[in-house]
């Protein structure tokens, strides 16, 4: 069976809180290990800090679509906004690559996103909007 949950809410980075809480309370009867739920919940925020502060340059009152699906196992955790979208998204992969460097931003966003998960597909286009669409298999 196929579970999962949609969901939109304003671009609010106290927003991000609640999205990690919300798939931690997905997942509540999955039995995971302490680590398997700190490493989703990091691609979650991750994810959703990118789209407030790349996507929209934190204008609260643009909207973020975040789904959570389940099916045989698998964890599908899909973040997308409409902003301003990613010029080069091979270079935004790279480690330690940032346009915003010069403030907390340390570019290692996908880099862990990637790490904590088992695929990790960014679709964007300029002026449209970013899509991040992440896979975990879970025991
Ligand atoms: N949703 C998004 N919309 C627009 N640009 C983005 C988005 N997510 C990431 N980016 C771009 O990709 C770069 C790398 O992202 P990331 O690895 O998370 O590093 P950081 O957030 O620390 O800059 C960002 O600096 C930004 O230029
Ligand atoms: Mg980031």
């Amino acid at each position: 069976m196929k579970k999962y949950v949609k969901m939109r809410f304003n671009a609010d980075i106290e927003n991000v809180t609640f999205a990690r809480g919300t798939v931690a309370s997905f997942l509540i009867n999955e039995d995971l290990t302490l680590n398997e739920m700190n490493e989703i919940k990091t691609i979650v925020s991750e994810a959703i800090t990118n789209a407030i502060v790349h996507g929209y340059l934190e204008d609260a009152t643009k909207e973020v679509d975040f789904e959570i699906i389940l099916e045989n196992k698998i964890l599908t955790l899909i973040v997308e906004d409409k902003g301003i979208g990613i010029e080069d998204v091979a270079k935004a992969r790279e480690p330690l690559f940032s346009t915003k460097l010069e403030t907390e931003r340390a570019g290692l966003g996908f880099t862990i996103m990637e790490i904590f998960s088992d695929e990790l597909k960014i679709e964007s286009e300029l002026g449209k909007g970013t899509k991040v669409i992440a896979k975990k298999s879970i025991k």
